[in-house]
């Protein structure tokens, strides 16, 4: 029998410990978003899209829409991962029906002018050997209060979800990891092949480290912070880890979150942190084994058999329904969800998509889908 404690613990949190849940529990990427008719409304009343991020009362009633509509099990902070260049002061905009916009860095001189938020030793003791120490020193403190004022906002957001939630729905704090951000703040914007970032990186790979740390710096910070008011696990979005070779996956990919899961066990040994190394294919094994992360979240092209057998013996599995495929709803979907459960649900598993939900998703698909997950056909 398990104990009182452990049966108020969210259904999350328990696969976590090394249960294998029947029904597993379930939530979805992106759950909170346009394909929601409350979502709109709320947006409507924003100036844009960052203003409802920065907003802790707007962001926490959106992170709590789909919680009240579907009973998931967990609720995932809203923001996004753009937050953290623009806390940095590489401003973030977003263009309706295009995605986001930032002017791009392309050299460390231009890394060097970006106002540093975080707390880098690293880029701290380089500008420091620099001229113009005072001037710098300014800009710093007043970059430092701004990034810190735009991450408060986003923690005040997860203390106010937390106190809301029921305390049996697992609260996901996440951050954008830092060769996925570096693609942005790059490349200006989103693309095919994040060549702006893959160039500077063959070029120039010990300034581009420099950037990659910044990043781990600031969102191992901002994770701790998040933490802090109340997330109860993590998430690193990798989205474009797909995108590079072998060594280039190492080096961007698998150490930079190798470094900031071990920063994050140190001061929050318990809390579980999932990694999503979207298109990954076969290294997703050496992902999973060498960043130390408690899951691993799969993307739609990831084999099943792989994840029950060679997977789920290194990490929690979390996956991988397409999203096209709830948007298509249908006997397809109920189909491909039974044949999911069936080669999943024995090990300790989360089911979730193994991208966002689509806008135009219908929203009775995702009740369909919890419907079905849950058992209650
Ligand atoms: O999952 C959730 O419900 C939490 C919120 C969340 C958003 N973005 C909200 C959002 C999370 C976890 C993200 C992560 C994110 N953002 C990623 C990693 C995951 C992935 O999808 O690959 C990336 C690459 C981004 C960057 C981003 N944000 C893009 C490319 C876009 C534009 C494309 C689009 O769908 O519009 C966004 C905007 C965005 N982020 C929206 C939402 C709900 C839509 C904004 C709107 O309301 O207009």
């Amino acid at each position: 029998m398990p104990s009182c404690t452990e049966a108020s613990k969210p259904r999350l949190l328990r696969v976590f410990a090394g249960e294998a849940l029947r029904p597993p529990p379930i939530w979805l990427m992106r759950q909170a978003g346009r394909y929601l008719p409350e979502y709109r409304r709320v947006r409507a009343r924003a100036r844009d899209f960052l203003e409802v991020c920065y907003t802790p009362e707007l962001a926490a009633e959106v992170t709590l829409q789909p919680i009240r509509r579907y009973a998931l099990d967990a609720a995932i902070l809203f923001a996004d991962i753009l937050v953290v260049p623009d806390a940095l002061g590489q401003a973030v905009r977003f263009v309706e029906g295009e995605g986001p916009r930032l002017d791009p860095i392309r050299s460390e001189a231009d890394l060097a002018r970006l106002r540093q938020g975080a707390t880098q030793a690293r880029t701290r003791a380089r500008t420091r050997a620099r001229t113009r120490a005072k001037t710098q020193a300014r800009t710093r403190a007043k970059t430092h209060a701004k990034t810190e004022e735009k991450f408060a906002r986003v923690f005040e957001t997860v203390a106010r979800v937390r106190q809301d939630l029921p305390p049996a729905t697992a609260l996901i704090g996440f951050c954008g990891a830092p060769w996925t951000v570096a693609t942005y703040m790059v490349g200006g914007q989103g693309s095919v092949d994040q060549a702006g970032a893959r160039l500077w990186a063959y070029r120039d790979p010990e300034g581009f480290q420099r950037l990659i740390g910044v990043l781990e710096d600031v969102s191992v910070e901002y994770l701790s912070g998040q933490i802090g008011a109340g997330a109860d696990l993590v998430q690193i979005f990798d989205s474009w880890a797909g995108s590079l070779p072998d060594d280039q996956f190492r080096r961007w990919v698998i150490e930079p979150t190798k470094r900031m899961v071990g920063r994050l066990k140190e001061r929050h040994p318990g809390v579980p942190v999932i990694g999503f190394p979207r298109g990954a294919g076969v290294r997703v094994g050496d992902y999973a084994a060498d960043t130390g992360v408690d899951g691993v979240s799969c993307d739609t092209a990831m084999p099943l058999d792989f994840m029950a057998r060679e997977l789920s013996a290194c990490a929690v599995v979390q996956g991988n329904l397409d999203p096209l495929l709830l948007l298509a709803g249908g006997p397809g979907l109920e189909s491909r969800v039974a044949e999911i459960l069936s080669q999943l649900a024995q090990r300790p598993f989360i089911f979730n998509l193994g991208h966002g939900i689509l806008p135009e998703t219908p929203p009775d698909n995702v009740a369909r889908l919890v419907a079905l997950v849950r058992g209650a056909t």
